[in-house]
């Protein structure tokens, strides 16, 4: 039988979703199920004794350059699944090259970790990530919500963290935090309007909604894990002086 692919990956993979509202005319709104479904994780992310103590400017240079080096495992294994599969039409609604951060990562690591590989970095978590983001290739629709989850998020948060890494570690005009800048993007509030509409737009059944947001919900979890394998090690993070 000749399969439609634009039909095929709007399908999301066969697996127990709860179809609660399937059988009601209202479909609701993707982003806000996106944003609504991982409210909890993303505070849960916010108040991590890694976050926290690195916002509050208790942690040293090593703790940041570990969160990097993991990101940069995080990152890579994203931004290649995003170009292998960016004719997916799914895929395709999110994919922009101005949000890329695998050059930016480089690029402060040479700040804060010369020298060492990241690919060598021992850290379960990130390979877990990694492994995770390798199978989302399976269905567009969760590659989409590891994208929604780290790119939103680089673009929310992530401001503030960039002025308070600049403030913590004194670091000169322009050095170590081109994580946080995406020049292509000068606006970041009407460039997620824009993105949500987009996510709004793809007409995901809610069957397939659940499925996205399930997948949310892992991606919050496996930054989590980053976080919690970072603090087990926070001894050796903390500043001499805080
Ligand atoms: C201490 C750490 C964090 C802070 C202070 C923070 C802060 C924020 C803030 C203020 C917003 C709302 C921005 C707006 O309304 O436009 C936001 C949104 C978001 N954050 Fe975070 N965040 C943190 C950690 C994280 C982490 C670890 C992730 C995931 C990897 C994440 C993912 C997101 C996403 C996806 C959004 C967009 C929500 C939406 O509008 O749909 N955040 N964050």
């Amino acid at each position: 039988m000749c399969q439609d692919n634009a039909v095929l990956s709007r399908r999301p993979p066969e697996g127990p979703l709860v179809t609660s509202v399937a059988d009601t005319t209202v479909t609701p709104s993707l982003s806000l199920a996106m944003r609504e479904g991982s409210r909890a994780e993303h505070e849960a992310a916010e108040n991590s004794t890694f976050m926290s103590e690195l916002l509050d400017g208790k942690l040293n240079a090593d703790a940041y350059a570990a969160l990097l080096l993991r990101l940069h495992r995080v990152y890579d294994a994203l931004e290649a699944a995003v170009r292998e599969q960016a004719a997916d039409p799914l895929v395709a609604a999110v994919h922009d090259a101005a949000l890329e951060r695998l050059a930016a990562i480089e690029a402060d690591l040479t700040h804060w970790a010369p020298g060492t590989d990241p690919a060598g970095v021992d850290s379960p978590a990130a390979s877990a990530y990694a492994t995770r983001l390798r199978a989302a290739g399976e269905w567009g629709g969760l590659l989409v919500a590891h994208h929604y989850t780290r790119y939103l998020g680089d673009l929310s948060g992530g401001q503030v963290i960039g002025r308070i890494l600049t403030r913590t570690f004194d670091l000169p005009e322009g050095v170590g935090v081109a994580f946080y800048e995406f020049p292509g993007i000068p606006k970041p509030k009407p460039y997620k309007d824009a993105y949500r509409a987009r996510l709004d737009d793809l007409g995901l059944d809610a069957a397939g909604i659940e499925a996205v947001v399930a997948e949310v919900k892992v991606a919050f979890n496996l930054n989590q894990a980053l976080f919690a394998e970072l603090s087990a090690d926070i001894e050796d993070y903390r500043r001499l002086d805080s």
